[in-house]
């Protein structure tokens, strides 16, 4: 007999495979909150920590880091990839990731960290602050077309 999945069903089996129970999500936005306090932030005062929940289940976690030649910034969201890749080599899997900062104001990764969130975790659901409310979201939506060498 031929399954009858509509198209909603997928949708629902999809949204299901990729959210995180609730207790993992609040754990992981707990480790971003932690390193919110090491942010190097002089010029903004925005202070960010984000955490990475990676396939293996371990987790990283990074604050942002300016520099007085603004350009040279990185983001939270980055800080927590590369110290990931640093620690474990670069066959890494994000499954996760949670972005918190200091006001709990709205904070959507950046256009660079999205691409950079995609290298590592085209599957991956991001968690963070919007305008109306805590949001999550797929990877391909954050980043619809992301870039890759193939
Ligand atoms: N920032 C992050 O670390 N992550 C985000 O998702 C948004 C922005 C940082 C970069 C900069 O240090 C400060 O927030 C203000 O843009």
């Amino acid at each position: 007999m031929a399954h009858d999945f509509s198209a909603s069903r997928w949708m629902f089996l999809l949204m299901r495979k990729k959210t995180l129970p609730a207790r993992a999500v609040q754990k992981l936005m707990r480790s971003a909150k932690s390193v919110i306090q090491n942010a190097h932030a002089p010029y903004s005062n925005f202070r960010v920590g984000a955490a990475i929940l990676l396939a293996n289940g371990k987790v990283f976690s990074g604050c942002n880091v300016e520099n007085a030649s603004y350009g040279m910034t990185n983001c939270a969201e980055r800080t927590a990839i590369f110290s990931a890749v640093a620690q474990m080599g670069p066959k890494i899997e994000i499954r996760a990731v949670a972005v918190a900062n200091a006001q709990g104001a709205p904070c959507a990764p950046c256009g660079a960290c999205r691409q950079v969130i995609y290298e590592f975790g085209p599957d991956a659901t991001i968690y963070f602050q919007s305008a109306t409310g805590p949001k999550q979201a797929h990877s391909t939506e954050l980043l619809p077309g992301g870039f890759r060498l193939q």
